[in-house]
């Protein structure tokens, strides 16, 4: 993988040449393409989908649905088990208050972990609140991990629901999720996966794993913000009331009643964000020429250079030990995150400060919060250099400033 090359796809390298950016966690950068993609559609045939009973609305309508398509099978999925939502946060909270609405009950119990990002575990607090129903977090390992083990000691025959990361966005761990869907569907459970930090990362084939649902945002995989995914087996969203009422969801409707449309539609209420989902389906060609396997492989080749010359600063706390995703969380000791983050910002380094949406996790640290430095494609072995000699730079600086030394 070329990244010099690839630079060129990025505009944003072309205004700031020396930017250092290691925030993918946060949100990627868009390839040009998939900004001409969406312009394409505003210019060309920036009409409604569905609605329009003339060509440029057919045309509309067939992108959006390629784009459906395109999405589905780049999970392994059927293309009506794809439900265009804004991002990953509104699907999660989606499966809760539907899925969760109809179906939990009072000493249900519903299994997440201190590793989750907020999205994946506060819509579930809230329904258990509503219900009576109980939220039971993994206990995590020494090193903060989720493991079958500690998966085993709060699963029951009242579990219902499992809400878990595949990967953590703080620490970039892969929770074992195969092992996690296979016991949870032992005891009646269904599985909800926050595929946030995965989808730009590994070959997430929902078939394979046996999901129950799934959801991802299209902005941290090359494409827009505005919109997101939820995956859900069609059996499962077929008995899901909508959460929404309004255009487009319904065949017909009578002065007490309302027939609503066949799933994916009945869940996509009111004018879709038509160019986002069409960006999207681009990115997820971009994505596939580049090929999943060389972007695991390109950015842990970064992750694994950058960390073997962290090891030996003094002054700095690595939290996460071998992870999965190509992710430092880190701090200089005794120092605040937001504060060494300006430092790095002076290098031009963009790095993520704070909690991640994930206050649980900072809390198991015992901190206020970490640094956090993701790699993609568009990072380059200089950056690994660039950062890496600012991280000595903020150590070294902050001893002067503070008068005490970090080792
Ligand atoms: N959830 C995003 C992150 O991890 C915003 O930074």
């Amino acid at each position: 993988m070329d990244a010099y090359k690839l630079r060129e796809d990025f505009l944003i390298y072309k205004n700031n040449p020396d930017l250092v950016y290691m925030d993918t966690g946060a949100t990627s950068l868009k390839p040009f393409r998939v900004l001409a993609k969406m312009n394409e559609y505003y210019y060309d045939y920036g009409v409604n989908i569905h609605r329009g009973v003339y060509k440029l609305s057919y045309l509309a309508t067939d992108q959006y649905d390629l784009a459906r398509n395109k999405i589905a099978k780049f999970i392994n999925a059927k293309d009506e088990e794809i439900v265009f939502l804004r991002n990953a946060s509104e699907a999660l909270n989606f499966v809760s208050l539907t899925y969760g609405e109809a179906n939990l009950t009072e000493g249900d119990e519903v299994i997440t972990s201190e590793l989750d990002h907020h999205s994946c575990f506060l819509p579930w607090m809230k329904i258990c609140e509503k219900k009576k129903a109980i939220l039971k977090y993994i206990p995590l390992t020494e090193d903060g991990r989720v493991t079958i083990e500690n998966f085993k000691k709060v699963l029951s025959n009242k579990t219902k629901v499992v809400a878990i990361h595949y990967y953590s966005n703080v620490f970039g761990f892969r929770s074992p999720i195969e092992e996690i869907i296979k016991l949870a569907h032992e005891v009646g459970a269904i599985v909800i996966v926050d595929a946030a930090q995965a989808v730009a990362h590994t070959k997430v084939d929902v078939k394979e794993l046996d999901c129950d649902f799934l959801a991802f945002s299209g902005h941290k995989m090359l494409g827009p913000m505005g919109i997101g995914i939820l995956y859900g087996k069609k059996k499962i969203l077929k008995k899901l009331d909508p959460l929404y009422y309004g255009g487009d969801m319904n065949d017909e409707v009578s002065k007490n009643k309302v027939e609503v449309k066949e799933i994916p539609y009945r869940f996509e209420t009111g004018t879709p964000a038509v160019a986002e989902a069409i960006g999207l389906g681009e990115a997820v060609d971009y994505i596939n020429e580049l090929g999943l396997e060389n972007i695991h492989k390109y950015t842990k080749d970064l992750y694994n250079y950058t960390i073997e010359k962290l090891q030996n600063i003094k002054g700095i706390t690595i939290y996460n030990k071998n992870p999965e995703l190509p992710i430092i969380a880190f701090n200089i000791n005794g120092v605040h995150p937001h504060d060494a983050a300006t430092l790095f910002d002076e290098a031009n380094i963009c790095l993520r400060a704070g909690h991640h949406c994930a206050q649980l996790l900072t809390k198991w640290l015992g901190v206020t919060g970490t640094l956090r430095g993701s790699f993609y494609i568009y990072n380059t072995i200089e950056d690994c250099d660039k950062f890496i000699n600012t991280v000595i730079d903020a150590v070294k600086f902050f001893e002067k400033i503070n008068g005490e030394s970090y080792e």
